[in-house]
């Protein structure tokens, strides 16, 4: 879609390069899961020794990021509206993820669990609080994305991804859409899927990858 920004606006609007990512982790840290799929899905689930992911490989597969001065929400932030205007972001509605807030708040979580994908990329924006959003890379492993205040995050179009809370057990979120929202997650396995076949294309992998 073809926009006029002025060159403020596309300065604002630049995201986060991979090689700045490392700054920013107040506000966004990345690593591989460990295998245990027991404890609870709140826990940090690092491998020992921790293992990072590389912002790099993350963004191979098309996660974006930004990070914001949340507090700036409020009173109208000029970088948010950027990033809006950039990517043609025209709705927006704000979460509030917590025990008290969420009825049947462990069932929900496990619903968010669910591996799925989307036919549209997902963005959220951390305003308060944390979370984590998982994805599977190239290689089928889990990558642990862990979101704090100020991130905004873009998770691609067919890409299998999950959410959780963490062990704070909140988060406030800014939820973002080109168009009227569609929150349709359709679940593993969904290979034949042309989302899906669009991230598999856009990561160079064969159309006919194994489930
Ligand atoms: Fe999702």
């Amino acid at each position: 879609m073809a926009v006029d920004l002025t060159p403020e606006e596309l300065a604002l609007a630049a995201e986060l390069p991979p090689s700045e990512w490392g700054k920013a982790t107040a506000s966004v840290e990345a690593w591989y899961m460990d295998d245990d799929t027991e404890a609870d899905q709140r826990l940090p689930h690092r491998r020992t020794p921790n293992e990072p992911c590389p912002p790099e490989a993350l963004h191979a597969l098309g996660v974006r990021l930004w990070v914001l001065d949340a507090d700036k929400y409020e009173s109208g932030d000029p970088k948010l509206a950027a990033i809006r205007k950039a990517r043609g972001y025209s709705y927006e509605d704000c979460i509030t993820c917590t025990p008290a807030c969420l009825p049947d708040y462990e069932a929900k979580l496990k619903m968010f669990y669910q591996e799925h994908l989307h036919t549209d990329e997902e963005i959220r924006y951390v305003l308060d609080g944390s979370g984590y959003f998982d994805v599977r890379d190239a290689d089928d492993r889990w990558v642990r994305i862990w979101t704090k205040k100020g991130a905004l995050l873009v998770v691609p179009e067919g890409i299998y991804h999950r959410f959780t809370l963490d062990e704070g057990n909140y988060i406030k979120a800014l939820r973002l859409f080109v168009g009227v929202p569609v929150w349709t997650p359709i679940n593993r396995p969904a290979e034949e899927h042309p989302s899906r076949q669009k991230f598999l294309a856009s990561v160079g992998q064969a159309a006919t990858a194994a489930a």
